[in-house]
């Protein structure tokens, strides 16, 4: 589970739109991650929902009204948005989306959105004519010309039974948009190229030589840094995981095509990570069509892939910064050192590939990080957790 959220205050604006009840496992979600969640409900949003089942999943009461409780809703309308550091309206129904664009405050949820000074996201939900209609069209635009995100909705069925845009976003879409907005952009500006996953490298359409790595520790490195503000280039060999939002990928293949996909990114990049575990060879003899065993025999002939790193450190810019991977089984700290010098990288992370819990294809990672002026070894944390921590050297570098 994510840290971004906990300790948090959020607002969660619910309105008069059947997607209320999707919004139930959102909050629960958020009151998991252990974020301090005030539920505010519209009326009409009390039609689909009660009450009852958001204070039940927020841990405490939801904010119905502005006038309704003397003693603990005073200046809620106030305080709400005071104390917030996010505030999402989800679903924000068109009517909502009304109020708030011609700034009424005839509600706790329209007040509290003009009383705050947090970040607002709009989640629009509604039929999809109702969502197209140009009255609509213009008050989501006015709302974004106040800076407030509005996540566009997605296509598909609705609950009328039309198709079209208008559905409420899935969790797993504006979880990683939540999380940035609560995230300090400690690497604004920066531009940053990642690479993840193996290579493949062909021997005939049905063959390959390849390695076991995941792609995992380059993609959590890839969302971690876009979290934290950095323009995100993933240069990806085949891994079978989504891409993290936000981030520009690039898919490749061979190492040959990520090298090209980096030399043409590497320029205009502040910040180099390349936790791609390229392939050192290719087969020598690549077949159209897929090759009789006894065609290739007893031995494969290869010849070397071009060192990717090796070329980078060679071309560094003044200020970019190199950092490198290295997946060892045993003398972790001199391999490290012999490649960070070998290669002129500014810092490399070695992986110990001996055990189970570290390395390829699992979510865990321990790191030993090397510099010029320190070696230190991160605790065994989520890959997750394990990007951070790195990009936390990497700010201490930069400075
Ligand atoms: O020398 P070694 O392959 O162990 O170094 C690993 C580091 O070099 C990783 O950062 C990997 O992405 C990079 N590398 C590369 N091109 C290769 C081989 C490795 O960029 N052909």
């Amino acid at each position: 589970m994510s840290r971004a959220y906990a300790g948090k205050n959020i607002v969660v604006g619910v309105t008069g739109s059947i997607a209320a009840f999707k919004v139930a496992g959102w909050v629960s979600t958020l009151a998991k991650a252990e974020a301090q969640v005030s539920v505010v409900m519209t009326s009409a949003a009390q039609k689909f929902v009660t009450p009852l089942t958001f204070s039940s999943l927020s841990g405490t009461q939801t904010h119905t009204g502005m006038f309704d409780n003397e003693s603990d809703e005073w200046m809620a309308h106030i305080n709400l948005g005071r104390e917030a550091d996010l505030v999402i309206i989800a679903p924000a129904s068109a009517e909502t989306i009304a109020r708030l664009a011609h700034g009424m405050s005839s509600d706790l949820l329209s007040t509290t959105v003009l009383a705050t000074r947090a970040p607002i996201y709009i989640c629009p939900a509604m039929n999809t004519r109702m969502f197209e209609h140009p009255a609509t069209r213009e008050n989501i635009a006015k709302l974004a010309g106040y800076g407030y995100q509005v996540i566009e909705p997605g296509v598909g069925m609705m609950a009328c039974k039309e198709e079209g845009q208008g559905r409420l976003p899935e969790w797993e879409d504006v979880d990683e948009i939540f999380q940035r907005a609560l995230t300090v952009h400690d690497l604004a500006g920066k531009k940053i190229l990642v690479t993840a996953g193996p290579t493949r490298e062909p021997i005939d359409p049905a063959r390959f030589l390849s390695n076991r790595s995941s792609g995992k520790m380059g993609f959590s490195l890839a969302k971690a840094a876009f979290r934290r503000g950095a323009e995100v280039t993933l240069v990806a060999g085949p891994a079978n995981l989504s891409t993290p939002v936000g981030v520009q990928r690039v898919n490749v293949q061979t190492a040959r095509e990520m090298h090209d996909a980096v030399m043409k990114y590497a320029d205009a990049a502040d910040i180099v990570i390349k936790s791609a575990a390229v392939a050192d060879y290719r087969a020598k003899s690549v077949y159209g069509e897929k090759v009789k065993k006894e065609k290739i025999g007893e031995s494969l002939e290869l010849e070397r892939n071009p060192d990717i790193l090796l070329e980078l450190g060679k071309r560094k810019k003044k200020g970019q910064l190199l950092i490198g991977f290295a997946a060892e089984s045993t003398r972790l700290e001199e391999e490290g050192k012999r490649k960070l010098e070998a290669k002129n990288l500014d810092m490399i992370a070695v992986n110990n590939i001996n055990s189970d819990s570290t390395g390829f294809e699992v979510d865990s990672n321990q790191l030993l990080l090397i510099t010029h002026e320190s070696s230190e070894k991160l605790p065994f944390a989520s890959k997750d957790r394990t990007a951070d921590l790195l990009l936390n050297k990497v700010l201490e570098l930069m400075q």
